[in-house]
């Protein structure tokens, strides 16, 4: 593809695309996405007992954070190469299953509780995405969500976003994920919980940094890939934001270390009794 073309939603409905990064992913976003999907799972009443779900699992931080309590877990998410990560850590509680989130292969009412962190914000049928959290969810049961506070995302993407913005303001930027522009806005977000059927939603912000590697030559095109501005560049701007990136990064680095601190939103609620 050539840069400048329209990539319409892509990358993130493509499975492939996530089955190549599922590696880098598990060693380098998972670390970081724990301590969001660790307070998303610390909402939810779950015992030895539970049945719950983790709906985009990716590599498996939530299913696991679910799984140390004891609870039985079914994590779900469209890539294979994200479905063999959670099986490879051979977690006796956790049945990691490739499934789309948007049409889940799974009976009305069977789990206690459910979760997506970062998951369903990205489905191109979002609202679809929520509406089958709320079926498979039993009466009475819980439901916690995590998504960004920003439309950019988090971590290297909200200095991208701002950079590109700032260098090339007539850009004209398609979102990837309609998700994650709605449900950044907290009163949108509980609204299409709701309409979802759900009910009592509450919104709590959690901000933590993700941590760059300084040391780590990442490559622009492998750290910007997803975000949605850069597929747009072509060649000379992208190396004009990779510049002005890496001066912004040399100005607040701590030895090796350059934080980024990235805001998610985490609604909890339940399905009426
Ligand atoms: C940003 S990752 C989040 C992974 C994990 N929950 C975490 O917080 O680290 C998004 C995940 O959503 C999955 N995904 C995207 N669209 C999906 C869909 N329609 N059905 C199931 N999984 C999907 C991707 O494969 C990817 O693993």
């Amino acid at each position: 593809m050539q840069h400048g073309e329209q990539t319409g939603h892509l990358p993130f409905s493509d499975p492939g695309r996530w089955d190549k990064m599922a590696a880098t992913y598990d060693a380098q976003s998972q670390p970081f996405t724990a301590h969001f999907a660790e307070a998303a799972v610390a909402t939810l009443a779950i015992s030895p007992s539970s049945k719950v779900l983790d709906v985009a699992t990716g590599t498996g931080v939530a299913a696991l954070a679910a799984a140390r309590t004891g609870a039985q877990v079914t994590a779900i998410d469209f890539s294979a190469g994200m479905v063999q990560r959670v099986r490879a850590h051979g977690v006796a509680n956790i049945e990691a299953q490739q499934m789309d989130g948007q049409a889940l292969d799974l009976p009305d009412a069977a789990f206690d509780a459910v979760t997506s962190v970062f998951g369903v914000m990205l489905f191109v049928d979002w609202r679809a995405g929520l509406r089958e959290m709320a079926r498979v969810t039993r009466p009475g049961g819980s439901a916690a969500i995590a998504v960004w506070k920003s439309p950019d995302g988090a971590a290297v993407h909200l200095m991208v976003s701002r950079i590109i913005r700032t260098l090339y303001p007539d850009l004209a930027v398609q979102s990837p994920a309609t998700g994650l522009t709605a449900l950044a806005d907290p009163g949108r977000f509980a609204a299409a919980v709701v309409a979802a059927g759900f009910v009592d939603p509450k919104i709590t912000e959690v901000t933590h940094d993700f941590i760059l590697d300084v040391a780590d030559d990442h490559g622009a095109d492998r750290l910007f890939e997803f975000g949605p501005q850069w597929q747009t560049l072509n060649e000379a701007q992208r190396a004009a934001v990779a510049r002005e990136f890496a001066m912004e990064v040399e100005r607040g680095r701590s030895g090796n270390v350059f934080l980024i601190p990235s805001t998610a939103l985490i609604v909890t609620a339940r399905r009426p009794s």
